[in-house]
């Protein structure tokens, strides 16, 4: 009947045209339930020819025949009802199309993925690929420097990043109209209480619960007030150490860092230590490492801006007034501390040019890391 066209069908009311299509929906399924006594993939394709066949299947006979010349009111009752008459041939369809009723599917017809076709399974299509994952850049490089330091006897501590202002400042010397303490740096949460812009207050925890000696690091995250650009995150990583015993002089410190450099980067590593200042430490020192990329200070080199080196963390000996707030004994003990910056260390070591690329989750920046 849908070869022919309204006109022939005698159908020119919009109840006589719904019913038409009531019948065809109600022909359409008893077709579909005496195939499932037949069963088959032949059958199953020839319902779907007869019914969606693009050249001559009936849902393209009522667009073709029927639509044409069909008052307003008409066509809108064919177009919805083509459509769900389609819909319809479609889930049948769907639905027979199990293993039963194509035999050589196998199996793994259920199984779906883009290798099903209506016939079943084209076993010459690739499977799924699972991408592997990786350790971040950043946990390797917490790994590695976590390694140099454990096999000279450090162990690891951790702290809060959620921090008193008194562990963050006051302990370590820093007094209240100290620049760090500037709103501009600090993420404050109360007055009193802060996201910790350095691992340091660890430095105090530890030495508020152990007596010397102390050989600690700490890896943490750390928070500052930075605007994010290819150096800057306001989020990042440090690793900490403390190392409190008798009789520690600035030479072990040197000693102790030169290894760490060399380990890390290299053996041709050169360490150089410049006079700074940190409230926590006296003397404090800036390290440098000769720079990696030009090997000691070519004109033009843009990483070492052709100095030869790299100013790459801060130490020092631990003030006798950070000792006083954990009351160690300072006529006993002596220490020094370090501070590192993870991306820092990071992006030398692998070449990284952009901090932001370690937030980002980019697959096709981790998958350098495999
Ligand atoms: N806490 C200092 C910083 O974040 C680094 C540092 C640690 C310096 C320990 C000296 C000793 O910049």
């Amino acid at each position: 009947m849908a070869s022919q066209t309204l006109e022939q069908l005698g159908v020119s009311a919009p109840d006589a045209l719904e019913e038409l299509f009531t019948r065809l929906t109600g022909a359409l399924e008893q077709e579909a339930a005496r195939l499932t006594a037949s069963g088959g993939a032949d059958a199953l394709e020839a319902l779907r020819v007869r019914w969606l066949g693009r050249k001559q299947g009936i849902a393209r006979a009522i667009t073709d025949g029927w639509l044409k010349g069909a008052p307003p009111e008409m066509k809108r009752i064919i177009g919805q009802r083509l459509n769900a008459l389609r819909t319809t041939a479609e889930r049948v369809l769907a639905e027979k199309q199990t293993p039963a009723a194509t035999p050589e599917a196998g199996s793994d017809a259920s199984a779906g993925g883009p290798g099903r076709t209506i016939e079943g399974i084209d076993v010459t299509y690739p499977g799924w690929r699972r991408q592997t994952g990786a350790r971040h850049p950043l946990r390797r490089a917490f790994d590695e420097m976590i390694e140099i330091f454990l096999s000279i006897g450090y162990s690891i501590e951790q702290g809060p990043e959620i921090e008193s202002t008194y562990y963050n400042f006051e302990a370590l010397n820093i007094p209240e109209d100290h620049p760090s303490r500037d709103d501009q740096d600090t993420f404050y949460i109360d007055p009193k209480t802060l996201l910790r812009t350095h691992t340091s207050p660890v430095q105090i925890r530890t030495m508020e619960s152990q007596s010397p000696p102390v050989r600690i690091i700490v890896p943490g995250r750390v928070y500052r007030r930075d605007s994010p650009d290819a150096t800057h995150s306001p989020m990042f990583h440090q690793v900490e150490g403390l190392a409190v015993d008798t009789n520690i002089t600035f030479a072990d410190l040197k000693g102790t860092l030169d290894h760490f450099m060399k380990e890390f980067f290299g053996p041709q590593v050169r360490t150089r230590f410049r006079p700074s200042f940190f409230p926590f430490t006296e003397p404090s020192a800036e390290v440098d490492i000769s720079c990696l990329f030009c090997q000691g200070g070519q004109q033009g080199c843009r990483v070492c801006k052709g100095s030869g080196w790299i100013e790459l963390m801060g130490c020092g000996m631990v003030d006798p007034a950070v000792f006083a707030h954990v009351e160690y004994d300072t006529s006993h003990y002596s220490g020094f501390a370090f501070g590192m910056g993870v991306e820092r260390l990071a992006m030398l070591k692998y070449g990284v040019p952009d901090i932001q690329l370690f937030y980002q989750g980019d697959i096709r920046f981790l998958r350098q890391f495999l």
